[in-house]
């Protein structure tokens, strides 16, 4: 199931020294030998060449057109080894935590007072999410007001069952996730304490560890919340008023509660039927999935800070295939059916919180509903991104996160 297994470089480098209990192994991305069968297949995969019903638009799925472009440009004008090799230029490792095998890039800064982060990708993210802004967030920089310096230690997991982390076992949840991620950091990494940011899956993930590990997670972030979003009706109710970045955006997710449920209701109660039609069907996987990258980013994707374009959306569909991990990534779903709590309450933490709101998001919580469940800090607002905030808006997403990490600095 795992293809990566295959892949691993048995060099065994315990880090952080003698107290360390865990060691690690440095792990490069080797998928090539699977690319001539996927081209084999994606160059042969038919589609049709007219659509059925040209004027149905985006609410019934993916464009003809958008897919035979994204096919096209898959056959002709696209290369995995360099892809491969942009992965490569981060620093990865694996390591064992009781039956698990993690995957993770650790990208450490060049400052002794750097500090800890952690960044948890969703589906279908995988750590191809976050690579725009981990360089850069490495690298110290200096805030123009108090003229401090903050930089960051980088670590970035791939979430069980998601390429290169190994399959989890079919009764684990994000509970079990929280606490294989807190081990990571504390145990294996050495970082007592750190900061963390969530979005999607790595949302519920992170909210998880925030109540949960309250001795070292000392601040964190959020693109989304596993809380339900409250409804117009609710906001009415609560007699808030929305601007109009926030009428946007709860449009958007007034839109994915009603009609982007498919996808969702698949995921969550037949996810073997998906991961087995898919699984040796590349052209099949980028429709399912390229269609949520559609929908879910900023309608300008791929033009002024945006770095999601259909390469983006390629890279991310030829990691699932090659490493053989669609079916145990949609799993995620059934392994986790109910994702979003209606009890909005907080929990025994004193540490922190960041809200980054991306006007684009296709879920949306008002700065109302989010203070209720943490201790709010700050709610940033963004006019420009969207449910992919490392890809959608780098640049926004590295100030929100340095300014966490200025107080952190401050703070621990
Ligand atoms: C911040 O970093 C700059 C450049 O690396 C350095 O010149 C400066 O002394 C640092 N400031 C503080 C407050 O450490
Ligand atoms: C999952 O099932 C196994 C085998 O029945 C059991 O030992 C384990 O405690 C369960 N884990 C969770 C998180 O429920
Ligand atoms: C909203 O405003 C109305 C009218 O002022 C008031 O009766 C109601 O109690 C308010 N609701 C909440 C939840 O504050
Ligand atoms: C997508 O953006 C990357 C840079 O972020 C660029 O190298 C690539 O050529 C772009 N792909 C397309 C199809 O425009
Ligand atoms: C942290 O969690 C423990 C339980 O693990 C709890 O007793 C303690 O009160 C919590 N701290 C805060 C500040 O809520």
């Amino acid at each position: 199931m795992v293809l990566s297994a295959l892949f691993l470089a048995f060099l065994s480098t315990p880090i952080g020294g003698a107290s360390t209990r865990s060691t690690v192994q440095p792990f490069k991305v080797d998928l090539a030998r699977g690319v001539p069968h996927l081209q084999t297949l994606v160059k042969n995969t038919n589609l049709p060449t007219e659509p059925l019903y040209p004027d149905a638009g985006p609410d019934f799925g993916l464009d003809l057109a958008t897919l035979r472009e994204w096919q096209t440009q898959w056959v002709n004008g696209y290369d995995w080894a360099t892809q491969e090799a942009e992965l490569n230029e981060f620093a990865q490792f694996t390591t064992t935590i009781g039956d698990q095998t993690v995957h993770f890039i650790h990208e450490e800064s060049q400052d002794k007072n750097a500090v800890p982060l952690l960044l948890l990708h969703g589906w279908p993210g995988t750590i191809a999410e976050f690579l725009p802004i981990i360089k850069p967030l490495t690298q110290s920089w200096t805030d123009p007001t108090t003229g401090k310096n903050i930089s960051f230690n980088l670590v970035v997991p791939s979430i069980p069952g998601f390429p290169f982390s190994s399959l989890p076992p079919q009764n684990w949840t994000n509970v079990q996730f929280a606490g294989l991620f807190n081990t990571l950091m504390t145990d294996v990494l050495g970082y007592s304490k750190y900061a963390l940011h969530g979005t999607d899956w790595g949302g519920a993930i992170g909210y998880n560890m925030y109540e949960s590990f309250n001795t070292s997670v000392r601040a964190a972030s959020f693109a989304l919340i596993p809380f339900l979003p409250p409804s117009p009706q609710d906001i009415a109710d609560n007699n808030i008023t929305l601007n109009a970045l926030e009428n946007v955006a709860l449009q958007r997710a007034t839109d994915w509660l009603t009609l982007d449920q498919g996808y969702f209701q698949e995921q969550t109660f037949k996810p073997n039927d998906i991961g087995l039609a898919l699984y040796d069907n590349p052209v099949g996987q980028l429709a399912w999935i390229g269609t949520d990258f559609v929908r879910w980013s900023d309608p300008r994707a791929g033009t002024g800070p945006s770095t999601l374009n259909s390469t983006t959306i390629l890279n991310i569909i030829t990691l699932f295939y090659l490493s053989g991990t669609f079916q145990s990534s949609v799993w995620q779903y059934a392994r986790n059916p109910n994702p979003f709590r209606t009890d909005y309450t907080k929990p025994a933490t004193d540490a922190p919180m960041w809200f980054s709101f991306f006007e684009y998001n296709n879920l949306f919580w008002p700065q109302e509903y989010v203070a209720k469940v943490g201790n709010l800090i700050a709610y940033k607002e963004h006019d420009f991104g969207g449910h992919f905030p490392g890809l959608d808006n780098p640049p926004a997403f590295i100030e929100d996160l340095r300014e966490m990490g200025l107080y952190f600095a401050a703070n621990e």
